[in-house]
């Protein structure tokens, strides 16, 4: 089964490809002068394509990558649908429709936070790039998505991975956490899957979000005096999630803070701002950043042998 990528996706299907003992084919994937995507997938993979399931590796972040995708799924539904004519006319192709078989893995899925309307008029961006993929798709992959049951909606095949196994074995090697902490209600779920792994305590906060740059904690007593404590949560953006939770912890007494994260996107000097409040940064490979230390293609292998 072949393990198809474009420019974003190369690295982690490479990994995938190992993990799963499966064939990587590296998409053609460039942009011309005026910045439009241009893809096409190599006459030598044309085979293994039509002949088996394939899985597109691929992020819907940032912006330009939800495009770049739908070309991406589009080059391999032609192919697969057996629509191979060029305008040339070179070699006029019509081949036999090998029928569905596309699996779209996507280590980080973009918008995912705009899951409600949280006032009058908006959109829900996470359900519209959703809907727009399952057009060109036979089933998806999806590693700790902000909240899945925005998707399950759609009735399609959907396999939701998470990465809190690998992050709890990362933490348990470097870190030795007496306690985890979940900065929010909504990483809960997460953060006390890495506790319950990795044997350890574990709270949670109440988080208040006053705008995009500006969070509040409800004030909590916490049992971290003298502990060394791992903030858990699925992403970190600018850093003032874990920055304000590593605050309260420290006021606390904790004698170590940790921060780790599936989904690295750390906008806006959110590492260096980190640098000041936390001992050590640890984020899966979802997303290319310098804390990069976690491989997100064990998780999404899991995903798709579920899937297929
Ligand atoms: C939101 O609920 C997410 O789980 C993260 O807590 C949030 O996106 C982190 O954002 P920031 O790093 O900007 O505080």
């Amino acid at each position: 089964m072949p393990i198809v990528s474009g420019a974003n996706g190369q690295k982690i299907a490479s990994s995938l490809a190992n993990i799963m003992d499966m064939e990587h084919v590296i998409m053609e994937d460039r942009r011309f002068p005026d910045g439009e995507g241009y893809v096409r997938l190599p006459n030598d993979a044309i085979e293994s394509v039509r002949s088996e399931k394939v899985i597109l590796v691929s992020n819907t972040f940032p912006d330009s990558e939800i495009l770049k995708t739908i070309l991406l799924l589009n080059s391999i539904k032609d192919v697969r649908k057996g629509d191979l004519v060029n305008l040339k006319g070179e070699e006029p192709q019509n081949l036999e429709d090998v029928g569905p078989g596309i699996i779209l893995a996507i280590p980080y899925y973009g918008y995912s936070r705009q899951d409600k309307r949280f006032s009058k008029g908006e959109v829900v961006s996470a359900e519209v790039i959703g809907k727009l993929l399952t057009n060109y798709c036979d089933g998806m992959v999806i590693l700790d998505l902000h909240e899945q049951s925005v998707l399950e909606k759609l009735n399609f095949p959907i396999e939701f991975v998470s990465s809190m196994p690998e992050i709890a074995d990362k933490l348990s090697r470097d870190v030795m956490p007496d306690f985890i902490l979940s900065p929010d209600k909504g990483a809960i779920k997460r953060a006390s899957e890495v506790a319950r792994i990795i044997g350890c305590e574990f709270s949670y906060l109440e988080k208040t979000r006053i705008d995009a740059h500006t969070i509040e904690h409800t004030p909590k007593n916490l049992d971290v005096s003298g502990k060394i404590v791992a903030i858990v949560d699925d992403m970190i953006s600018t850093g003032g999630t874990i920055c304000r939770a590593s605050d309260a912890l420290r006021r606390q007494g904790a004698l170590e803070v940790h921060a780790a994260c599936t989904h690295g996107l750390f906008t806006g000097g959110a590492i260096t701002k980190m640098a000041n409040h936390v001992d050590g940064v640890y984020s899966t490979d979802s997303l290319s950043n310098p804390r990069a230390v976690v491989e997100s293609a064990n998780a999404l292998s899991r995903g798709i042998k579920k899937l297929i």
